[in-house]
């Protein structure tokens, strides 16, 4: 259920946010009244989400951004900031999957390096530059799609539980280093949410995934969007450093 006007004033970056749950996310911060600012590497992508956004009378804007390249990043944040005067959201769903079903041995050094590149340094950029932008403010809200397979690890792929399980060390230590800086920093660990990015996914990966998950059934984009806003919204000002849950009952820690 909307919450009306909650992110009015607010300006929000979500990168990966010209698909699946960074779309969603984006979208209903959008309806909830606030200016989003869509990061992400597919400029068609970005065209098409931002269309359906403008629809809806969204306040929306783009920028095409690896998250892997630090000056792409950098000039990001900047323009953002230049345009809109402040920065108090920003909501990290970049990443890729990876290899899946492969196990370690047949494994491709480079489709490692890949992963890493974009799931976990381009958390670290996108973390580096938003707390620099929100520090002068004393205000942030910093969210990262972290995931069940890097707290769990799911077998035959190892680049993509690496990447997140480093992604959620990076969310418990940074939250430590700003808890008294007003700006808190979440991390929220989905189980399987229908996306394009596991329509690639071997069938055999998703059914072992969905056998883990007691509700039997994939998640939705509208429940990631949901408690994502809630960790990003003003309310949730006594919460930093953790890992949401959002698994259907799989996790137990
Ligand atoms: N879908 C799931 O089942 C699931 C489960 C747990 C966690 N997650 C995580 O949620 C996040 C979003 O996943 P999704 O399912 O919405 O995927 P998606 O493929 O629909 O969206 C990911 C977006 O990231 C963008 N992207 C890829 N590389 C980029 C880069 N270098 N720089 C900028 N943008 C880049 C893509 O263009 C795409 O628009 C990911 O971090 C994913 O690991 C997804």
């Amino acid at each position: 259920m909307l919450v009306p006007n909650r992110f009015q004033n607010r300006v929000a970056v979500i990168t990966g946010g010209a698909s699946g749950i960074g779309e969603g996310i984006a979208r209903r911060i959008g309806q909830e009244g606030g200016q989003v600012v869509l990061f992400d590497i597919s400029a068609d992508s970005l065209q098409r989400a931002a269309a359906a956004m403008q629809a809806q009378k969204i306040k929306v804007d783009t920028a095409v951004v690896d998250v892997g390249d630090e000056e792409s990043v950098i000039t990001a944040f900047q323009t953002v900031v230049q345009r809109y005067g402040q920065l108090d959201i920003m909501v990290n769903c970049a990443g890729i999957a990876g290899p899946t079903s492969v196990p370690i041995l047949d494994y491709p050094a480079d489709d490692f390096d890949r992963v890493i590149r974009v799931n976990l340094r381009g958390a670290y950029l996108s973390t580096k530059y938003a707390v620099k932008h929100m520090l002068p403010r004393g205000y942030g809200r910093i969210l990262h799609m972290a995931s069940m397979g890097g707290k769990d690890g799911n077998p035959g792929m190892v680049g993509y539980a690496s990447s997140k399980a480093g992604l959620m060390g990076l969310v418990k230590g940074i939250g430590k280093e700003y808890a008294e800086a007003g700006i808190t920093v979440n991390g929220l660990a989905p189980a399987v949410i229908r996306t394009p990015m596991n329509e690639d996914t071997a069938p055999e990966m998703l059914e072992y995934m969905i056998a883990k998950i007691p509700m039997r059934r994939l998640g939705t984009v509208d429940e990631v969007a949901s408690l994502a806003c809630w960790i990003v919204s003003e309310e949730a000002s006594f919460n930093t450093g953790f890992i949401f849950d959002l698994s259907g009952g799989r996790a137990t820690y």
